[in-house]
This record gives C-alpha cells, structure tokens and sequence, in this order.
C-alpha cells in the first residue's frame, strides 16, 4: 500500500513499488490528462509535480510518491474550478496544436513560473528544454508563460491595442 494525496485529496493504492506514478495517476486514479509519450523521461509528456516538483512521471516509481503530494492537471485549477493564470495564458494564445503534450508543458510551465515568477527567455528556454512539442509550439509556449507571468500582455489586450491604434 502506497499512500499519498493527490490533487490534495489523500489516496492509497495497491500497486507494485516500481509502478510508475503515470499508470497509477492513469489507471488507478482515473486522470488521464497526464499524457504517455515516450516512455523513457525523454519527452515531458508526462510532468506531473511532486511536492511542488516536476518530475516526469513514467520513470518515477510510485513509491517515491510515499507520504507526498502528486498534483496532476487536473489539480492546477482554482478550488471553484477557475483557471490558472498559466491555463488562461495557453487558451488566450491559442497554444496547443494536437495538445498531445500540452499538459506535460502547462506542468513544467506552472514549476517554473512559481520558482521564477518573472523569468527571461533564457531561463524560460532552460526550464522548458526537456519538454518536446513534436507540432512546433515553442514560440506560442514561450509567448505564454511570459503572458502569465505578466511580462507581456494577453493576445486578445495586443489586438484590441491594434485595432484602437
Ligand atoms: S512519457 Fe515520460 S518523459 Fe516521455
Ligand atoms: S501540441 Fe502536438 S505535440 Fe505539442
């Protein structure tokens, strides 16, 4: 018996030690927005946090999740539902493509911006650099985080800035 919380809810499952947290989140637990890819911590698809951290979920046994707290996507919202400032930035700049890794990437955007809450493309680039987009999306993730963080305004703000101009 493994027990920790997620999402902020306690649980326990009966699983192998060595089972990855992805087969437990997804198979036990029901959350399938954590996203199989490439199965060998390669990708991100899979970013989940751990305590606060990303980790990449396929090659992270459950048992590391012992008396920790594992947040999905689905457990990023707002108690009532509301999004996240890094969820509404990726639905303003029309982020995802296929949006297969898109919450491996909200995950890792999400750390990043918590640790760093104004970072520079640089560090957006280092932070996000383990995070594979196969449909190209880096300049709309990166245009994203900085739109959560504040750094640069909303697309919808900017359009609305052109049209008045
Ligand atoms: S599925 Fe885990 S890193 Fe690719
Ligand atoms: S949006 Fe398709 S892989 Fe990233």
């Amino acid at each position: 018996m493994v027990k920790f919380t997620i999402n902020g809810q306690p649980a326990s499952v009966e699983a192998d030690p060595a089972m990855p947290i992805l087969w437990v989140v997804r198979e036990q637990l029901g959350l399938t927005g954590t996203k199989f890819g490439c199965g060998a911590a390669l990708c991100g698809a899979c970013t989940v946090h751990l305590d606060g951290q990303p980790v990449r979920s396929c090659s992270t046994p459950i048992a590391e999740a012992e008396g920790k707290a594992i947040t999905t996507i689905e457990g990023i919202a707002g108690p009532e539902g509301e999004l996240s400032k890094v969820q509404q930035a990726w639905i303003s700049e029309q982020v995802p493509q296929c949006g297969y890794c898109q919450s491996g990437q909200i995950m890792a955007a999400t750390a990043l911006l918590r640790d760093n809450p104004r970072p520079s493309d640089e560090q957006i680039d280092a932070a996000m650099a383990g995070n594979i987009c196969r449909c190209g999306t880096y300049v709309r993730i990166r245009r994203a985080i900085k739109v959560a963080a504040g750094i640069e305004p909303a697309k919808g703000a900017a359009q609305a800035a052109e049209v008045k101009a």
